[in-house]
């Protein structure tokens, strides 16, 4: 890395830390989510549709039109993802929130913000990884997914990651990181380690999520030791 890129990178990760560094920006443009995305009052068809086998539209027809779980009871909308489809990275939560619900795109509240700059850190824009779910619809109260919740919503984040074929994928949270793996150890357990999806192919890594670390922010240092550890998969993997 050169100096210039070792500085930049400690300078965004300090704003990630909350503290004031004036820099450029760079764009960070993000990619909306699709403006003619249908509502779950689509055909029944769409919901049913081959997703282990869809294109991004068939997939983009058949999430808002799921009525596989109780969520889309109580949902505003699905939060599908967003980003970038040939991305080498991508992050995922557990499950959209209030905003999201709102909003129709993961990790836009504050938790997001922190997402972004960890990602700034990195020398990543918020639209050159995908960022999305375990779960595409909003739990009401924002509780604990259920495990039947996270099985019918499996199929379309396994498709996503077909899809896109990521060189990483970073699990943010225990939720995420457990549902992922398919185990219930600890975060602490799954840190810093390089974990592979069920397929053996595709490396994982764990870390925090962004709503614990703005309420424990001494472990964004950690955190970031994280980001750094997928990116030295990554480089491994790409030799
Ligand atoms: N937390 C998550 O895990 N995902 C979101 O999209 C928002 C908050």
């Amino acid at each position: 890395m050169t100096d210039m890129a070792a500085e930049n990178r400690r300078r965004a990760y300090l704003r990630a830390l909350d503290i004031d560094v004036y820099v450029l920006r760079g764009n960070s443009e993000i990619e909306p989510p699709p403006a003619d995305a249908p509502d779950a009052t689509d055909s029944a068809a769409a919901a049913v549709a081959d997703v282990e086998s869809a294109d991004w539209a068939t997939l983009e027809q058949a999430v808002p039109a799921c009525t596989q779980c109780v969520l889309y009871k109580t949902r505003t909308q699905t939060v599908f993802g967003v980003g970038r489809r040939t991305a080498d990275w991508m992050i995922i939560g557990d499950a959209p929130g209030a905003e999201e619900d709102q909003r129709g795109e993961p990790f836009v509240g504050r938790a997001g913000k922190l997402l972004d700059e960890m990602l700034r850190a990195l020398g990543l824009q918020r639209n050159s990884v995908f960022i999305t779910n375990i779960l595409k619809c909003r739990p009401p109260e924002d509780r604990d997914s259920a495990a039947d919740e996270a099985e019918s919503c499996r199929r379309y984040l396994e498709r996503q990651i077909e899809l896109i074929s990521p060189k990483i994928v970073v699990a943010v949270g225990p939720i995420a990181a457990q549902n992922l793996l398919q185990t219930d150890a600890p975060l602490g357990r799954l840190r810093q380690q390089k974990h592979y999806l069920s397929d053996g192919q595709r490396p994982v890594v764990v870390t925090y999520h962004p709503d614990y670390l703005l309420r424990s922010p001494t472990l964004k240092r950690k955190a970031w030791e994280d980001l750094c550890f997928a990116q030295r998969v990554i480089n491994e993997t790409s030799q």
